[in-house]
């Protein structure tokens, strides 16, 4: 079985492609969490995947909830378990966060690959011009072609880029993100643009956002995955003031 979540569609498509390259289920955290379906039994040697985007240096929060919820019967260390996680460059101590919170589930192996990048909230970060968006695009498919092939294998291995300064990262500005920067209050939507289209509450992957009287509005529920805002298809969604300038990327 491999969990995934995914804000813009880059680890859907990651996921996609190992599932059929693996022949294994495919489960959304975000319909579990929305579900509050938080129990799992193995079959006999089945595979654990976990394939999510890094945020601020860790892996998008609702994965590390929902693994301190998740119940898997019938696990014992024969079971291979792994993580892929997409990011625009690099991850920090993410493995370290994910292996703690696996508690008694043993992490065998761990992969990062580089994907677009969708984070576009700070000054200074945009998504990557056209060339980089493809030639990560290009590498990406040759990438998941080799961690298929680890996984096949139940290779234990861990092949990530950390990047520098991971400490800081992952210990200091990881917790102050969650604390200070998970919050759905900037997001806003000109009525003069939006179309009503719904496209935002229905690619939502935790269910935050109702259309109200033909515009969208957050609940307070964010993953701050940036879906709404990248997927509208007529730019009627910002956050705050900073958005304005910035690209719009999803993977297609
Ligand atoms: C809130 C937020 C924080 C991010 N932080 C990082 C980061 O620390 N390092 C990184 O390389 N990419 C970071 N990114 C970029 C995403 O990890 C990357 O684009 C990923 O492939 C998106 O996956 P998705 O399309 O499945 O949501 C961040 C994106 C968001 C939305």
């Amino acid at each position: 079985m491999i969990f995934y979540f995914s804000g813009t569609g880059n680890s859907k498509w990651v996921a996609n492609q190992l599932a059929s390259t693996l022949n294994d289920r495919l489960i959304s955290i975000g319909e579990c969490m929305k579900n509050c379906e938080f129990k799992f039994t193995l079959a006999p040697g089945e595979r654990i995947g976990w394939v999510f985007p890094i945020h601020s240096w860790g892996p998008a929060p609702i994965v590390l909830e929902f693994i301190s919820k998740m119940h898997l019967y019938e696990y014992s260390t024969q079971h291979y378990c792994y993580m892929v996680c997409s990011c625009g460059d690099d991850i920090g101590l993410s493995v370290e966060m994910w292996r703690k919170a696996l508690g008694g589930i043993r992490g065998d192996a761990a992969f990062s690959i580089q994907m677009p990048n969708n984070y576009i909230l700070l000054p200074g970060f945009d998504v990557d011009d056209g060339d980089s968006e493809r030639a990560k695009l290009n590498s990406a498919n040759k990438r998941i072609e080799d961690i298929a092939l680890s996984v096949a294998k139940c290779r234990c291995c861990e092949e990530v880029v950390t990047g520098k300064y991971k400490w800081l990262k992952s210990k200091l500005v990881y917790p102050i993100y969650k604390k200070m920067a998970m919050s759905d209050k900037s997001f806003s939507c000109d009525t003069t643009k939006c179309t009503a289209c719904g496209l935002c509450e229905r690619e939502c992957p935790v269910g935050n956002i109702k259309m109200q009287e033909n515009r969208p509005v957050w609940s307070e529920k964010c993953e701050m995955c940036l879906s709404c805002i990248h997927r509208c298809p007529v730019r009627a969604i910002e956050y705050g003031n900073i958005t304005r300038k910035k690209g719009r990327y999803h993977h297609k």
